[in-house]
C-alpha cells in the first residue's frame, strides 16, 4: 500500500516520485521564450519542424512527429501499425498495456496479447513463438511486437533485441519500441542513437522524463508510417498550434541534457548503496530507478517521516525512488540520512 501524494501545495525539496517532476531550467525557459513559432497543424511551426528533422536524422529514421505525451505517441503508433481486429504482442509490465488504460483496445480496436516479462524485462522468445497466431479465421491477426526500453529502469540487452526483432520481421510482424527512457539506456550502454534503435520500425521517445522538458514525445518511423500517425494524432486531439514554445525545450534538452543522465545513474547507485548499507533490501539499479523493499507496517510512517523532511517518495512495499535533473548528490545523502533516522527510531 502506498499513501497518495499525487498533488502538492508546496514543491518538496527532494522529489523522488518520478523523473517527470523536473521543472524547466532557466536556460531552457529562455530557449522556449525565444522560439520561432507557427501553426503546427498547417506544418508551419519552424521549431517543431526543426526538432522533428534533428531527431529523425540523429536516430536514422525517415521521419519524426511531435506529440504532447508518450501515451498519445504510443497509441498513435499502435493505431498506425494495426487495424481493427489486429493484435499486438506486449509485456504484462509494459506501459502501453498496463498504464495507458488499455487505449489500444479501447480506442484502437486492437487486441493486446500480454505476455509475462522475465525479471530482466525481456519477453522470452519461446513465449512469443507460442503466442503468434496462425492465419485462421478464429484468431485475431498478430501484426506487431511492442517492447519497452528501459523497462522499470532496466536496460534490454542489445543482442536480445536483435534476435526478437529479426524473429518478428521473419514472421511478418512490425516492431515498436516504447523508448520513454531510451536515452537512459543509450547512456548506460555507451552506444549511439542508431545502435539503440536497431531492429525497430517505430520508436517513441519522451523528452519530458529524464531529459527534463515540460512536455513532448517524439515518434520515429518511415515517412509512410509517420503520415498514418499524423492522421491519428489529429483524431486523438493532438494537433497543436504554436507548439514551438514547448518543442524548443525539447531541442534544448537534446543538446544539453543527454550526457548528464550518467549523473542520475551514478546518484541512483549511490542511493542504492546507502540504503542497502542501512540493511534494506535494494535491487541493483541499472539506470535512474532504485527499487527498495519496505516492511508493510512501516509504509505510512516512513512516508510521513520523509515528507516532514521535505522528501517526497511514493512509499510502498516495493518502493521506487527515481533520480533526475533536480536531485543533486546532496539530496541523495539527505535521503539516506532520513531513512537512517527512521530505521534507528
Ligand atoms: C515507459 C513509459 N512509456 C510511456 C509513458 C507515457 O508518457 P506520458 O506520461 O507522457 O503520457 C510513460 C510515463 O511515465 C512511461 O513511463
Amino acid at each position: 500500500m502506498s499513501v497518495s501524494l499525487h498533488s502538492l501545495a508546496v514543491p518538496a525539496a527532494i522529489d523522488l516520485r518520478s523523473d517527470t517532476v523536473t521543472r524547466p531550467t532557466r536556460d531552457m525557459r529562455a530557449a522556449m521564450a525565444a522560439a520561432e513559432v507557427g501553426d503546427d497543424v498547417y506544418g508551419d511551426d519552424p521549431t517543431v519542424n526543426r526538432l522533428q528533422s534533428v531527431i529523425a536524422e540523429r536516430f536514422g529514421f525517415e521521419a519524426a512527429l511531435y506529440f504532447v505525451t508518450g501515451t498519445q505517441s504510443n497509441l498513435a503508433a499502435l493505431m498506425a501499425h494495426c487495424g481493427r481486429g489486429d493484435e499486438y504482442l506486449v509485456g504484462q509490465e509494459a506501459h502501453t498495456y498496463l498504464y495507458e488504460q488499455g487505449g489500444a483496445a479501447v480506442l484502437g480496436s486492437i487486441q493486446p496479447q500480454p505476455l509475462d516479462n522475465e525479471p530482466d524485462g525481456t519477453i522470452a522468445l519461446s513465449r512469443l513463438e507460442r503466442a503468434l497466431k496462425p492465419d485462421d479465421l478464429h484468431f485475431a491477426r498478430t501484426r506487431l511486437l511492442a517492447l519497452e526500453n528501459t523497462i522499470n529502469g532496466r536496460v534490454l540487452p542489445l543482442e536480445y533485441q536483435r534476435r526478437v526483432t529479426a524473429w518478428a520481421h521473419a514472421h511478418g510482424l512490425a516492431t515498436h519500441l516504447d523508448g520513454a527512457r531510451l536515452f537512459n539506456a543509450m547512456v548506460k550502454l555507451g552506444v549511439d542513437e542508431r545502435t539503440v534503435v536497431a531492429g525497430y520500425d517505430s520508436v517513441s521517445l519522451c523528452l519530458s522524463k529524464g531529459l527534463g522538458a515540460p512536455a513532448g514525445t517524439m515518434l520515429l518511423g518511415s515517412a509512410a508510417f509517420i503520415a498514418r500517425a499524423l492522421r491519428w494524432r489529429k483524431a486523438l486531439g493532438g494537433g497543436l498550434r504554436q507548439a514551438g514554445v514547448i518543442a524548443a525545450a525539447g531541442l534544448y534538452a537534446l543538446q544539453h541534457h543527454v550526457a548528464r543522465l550518467a549523473d542520475d545513474h551514478a546518484h541512483a547507485a549511490l542511493l542504492a548503496d546507502g540504503l542497502s548499507g542501512l540493511g534494506l533490501s535494494v535491487e541493483d539499479p541499472q539506470t535512474n530507478m532504485v527499487y527498495v523493499d519496505i516492511p508493510p507496517a512501516s509504509v505510512q510512517d516512513l512516508q510521513r517521516h520523509l515528507a516532514a523532511r521535505g522528501i517526497l517518495a511514493l512509499i510502498g512495499e516495493r518502493t521506487r525512488l527515481v533520480t533526475h535533473l533536480d536531485v543533486p548528490r546532496t539530496a541523495v545523502h539527505a535521503t539516506v540520512r532520513a531513512f537512517g533516522e527512521f530505521l534507528a527510531r
